[in-house]
């Protein structure tokens, strides 16, 4: 087992990406503390999980306000006794109704909570979640950002400044925490067959084109990225910090 007895705290665990790690992390040991805004789906990963054999619990949390963020590391405390993994995976992106234009097209308000969703929230889990990971003598922070933070495009503006400011972020946590064993990494997925994109990717799966278009010519699936988050969650990348994994089947590289 490739995680074992640490403690994860996961963010968005309900769907796609999150979901996935939570299975995945379990079954690598790990007891799961899942994470998300909406109860039915966050308690049908933790039944996934007990199913596999797995440990873990559920609690609600909008990981945009800062009282939901300190009762969730609360509760991972006095539940666990200590955070060894955190994974900054909750975000908001085609499928929600706030606004994924340009910049003259978005409206403030939507701005400001695609901002406070997507990257507000990971300095709320750092915020909470870094000194007891000091107290137990360090952690794994994992931070899901996206190939937005890479590449423009016309579309998603609050978006992709959000991911850009993970990717930042990420990396000045790494540097100040690294004394204290704390890493920091991020992962850049491309197009991952979620909930997330299917309002973009589903009128395109006939045709193959654009987003699907990558040189590995498929989406890539919530496993991809839970595969990577494994590895930078478990010891094996004790010497991998500040570091930003692009994980998008060669889209960027064309
Ligand atoms: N799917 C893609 O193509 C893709 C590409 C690049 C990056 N990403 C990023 O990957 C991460 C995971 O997305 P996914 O593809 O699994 O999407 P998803 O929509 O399937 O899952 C996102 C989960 O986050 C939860 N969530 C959203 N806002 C929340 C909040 N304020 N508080 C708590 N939970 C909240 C949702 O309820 C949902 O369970 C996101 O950060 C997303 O931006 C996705």
């Amino acid at each position: 087992m490739r995680i074992k007895n640490k403690i994860a705290v996961i963010t968005g665990a309900g769907s796609g990406q999150g979901r996935a790690a939570a299975v995945l992390f379990a079954k690598e040991g790990a007891s799961i503390v899942a994470c998300d805004w909406k109860p039915e789906a966050g308690d049908e990963t933790v039944q996934q999980v007990i199913s596999d054999g797995g440990k873990a619990i559920f609690v609600r949390a909008d990981v945009s306000n800062s009282r939901d963020v300190q009762n969730l590391i609360n509760t991972a405390i006095s539940t666990f006794g200590r955070i060894d993994i955190l994974y900054n995976n909750a975000g908001v992106g085609f499928s929600s109704p706030l606004s994924m234009s340009d910049v003259l097209n978005t409206p403030e308000e939507d701005w400001d909570r695609v901002i406070a969703i997507n990257l507000k929230s990971m300095y709320l889990t750092a915020k909470f979640a870094i000194p007891e990971m000091i107290k137990s003598g360090g952690g794994s922070i994992v931070n899901t950002a996206s190939i937005a933070a890479m590449i423009g495009s016309e579309a998603a503006h609050a978006y992709t400044a959000a991911k850009g400011g993970m990717v930042a972020l990420s990396r000045a946590l790494a540097v100040e925490f690294g004394p204290k064993n704390i890493r920091s990494n991020c992962i850049c997925p491309g197009a991952i067959d979620t909930p997330m994109i299917a309002p973009v990717v589903d009128p395109m799966k006939g045709s193959g084109q654009l987003l699907l278009n990558s040189p590995i010519r498929r989406l890539g699936t919530p496993d991809d990225i839970a595969y990577c988050a494994l590895y930078l969650a478990s010891d094996e990348s004790s010497f991998v910090t500040g570091a930003t994994f692009v994980v998008d089947g060669g889209y960027t590289a064309q």
